[in-house]
């Protein structure tokens, strides 16, 4: 089969070279399309695929469109809210993610992040400690559940939130459970938000759940920007100059935060929280496997659009 391994943000050498190998000793052809500007470059990359391998692509309808051939895309990863799964079910193609393959990394960026902001942002002003701290961990997943272990070990106090799961299945993952988001947020010194972008979830981080964050607390996103509405955020830092935000998913009114808020604001350039080569290997190396599964014994382990 030709699987191609679409990458606008390109893996690690070894991983590609991993990925390959799996493929190959399985009998499939690889190609690499990486570091694209435009979507209709992928349109083009994708006429005779049969599988796709992705990170934050955006598989859309157009892109089905013109991939006739395609029987499944492995997202190497967790979100897939860049893939149309309406279309691609329409279109008879499986979606699959990589859960936790990346969660290290993310969850070993998103306590970077917390330090970097308790510490000035690595300026000589004088910071804060987070031992002893409260961290309120929105969504208890791969990535939540890893956050909550390493700042527990770096003496924070870890509560967690989620919808699908219970207070003894939070308790279990070794955080206290909050009864509300509005509780959680309202006694955390860090929130660290961990849930996915879906229309329900969109906007939902506003003015009124982050005014009720205590005084001099950080939000920390190394989810999707989508997730905090951006208005809602500049009314709040602005109504709260004790407040600080941190991300990795730059929010579209970054420059005007910025110059409004200056060091009390911070977004990476590019994502980067699953950048590192350990989570491009787990990753990459599990989507090589899942497609190998799937063309050989129909395994749909992990498929999202059912
Ligand atoms: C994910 O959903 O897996 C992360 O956000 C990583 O995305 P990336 O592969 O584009 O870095």
């Amino acid at each position: 089969m030709k699987v191609l391994l679409a990458t606008q943000k390109p893996f690690a050498a070894a991983a590609v070279k991993g990925i390959r190998d799996i493929l190959e000793a399985a009998g499939h052809e690889m190609s690499v399309f990486e570091k694209y500007e435009q979507a209709s470059e992928l349109e083009a990359a994708v006429a005779d695929a049969e599988a796709l391998i992705i990170r934050s692509d955006k598989v859309t309808a157009a892109v089905l469109d013109a991939a006739p051939k395609l029987k499944i895309v492995v997202r190497a990863g967790a979100g897939y809210d860049n893939v149309d799964l309406a279309a691609a079910t329409a279109h008879g193609v499986v979606v699959m993610n990589t859960p936790g393959q990346n969660a290290n990394a993310v969850a070993e960026l998103a306590v970077a992040m917390m330090i970097f902001m308790a510490r000035t942002q690595f300026t000589p002003a004088t910071g804060s400690e987070i031992q002893g701290k409260t961290l309120g961990i929105q969504a208890f997943g791969n990535v939540g559940r890893l956050v909550g272990a390493k700042a527990k070990a770096l003496g924070m106090n870890v509560k967690a939130i989620d919808p699908f799961l219970s207070a003894d299945q939070i308790a279990a993952g070794g955080a206290e459970p909050e009864t509300s988001l509005e509780s959680l947020y309202a006694s955390s010194d860090y929130v660290s938000i961990h849930i996915p972008a879906t229309p329900e979830t969109i906007g939902s981080i506003g003015y009124e759940l982050i005014s009720k964050m205590p005084k001099g607390a950080t939000l920390v996103n190394t989810a999707r920007k989508e997730v905090v509405d951006e208005a809602g955020l500049e009314k709040v830092l602005e109504a709260r100059p004790d407040l600080k935000y941190v991300t990795d998913v730059a929010p579209d009114n970054y420059a005007a935060l910025r110059e409004k808020f200056g060091m009390r604001v911070f977004a990476t350039p590019k994502k980067m929280g699953a950048q590192t080569a350990e989570a491009n290997i787990n990753a990459g190396l599990a989507a090589a496997r899942q497609i190998v599964s799937f063309f050989e014994t129909g395994c749909v382990k992990f498929q999202v659009n059912k």
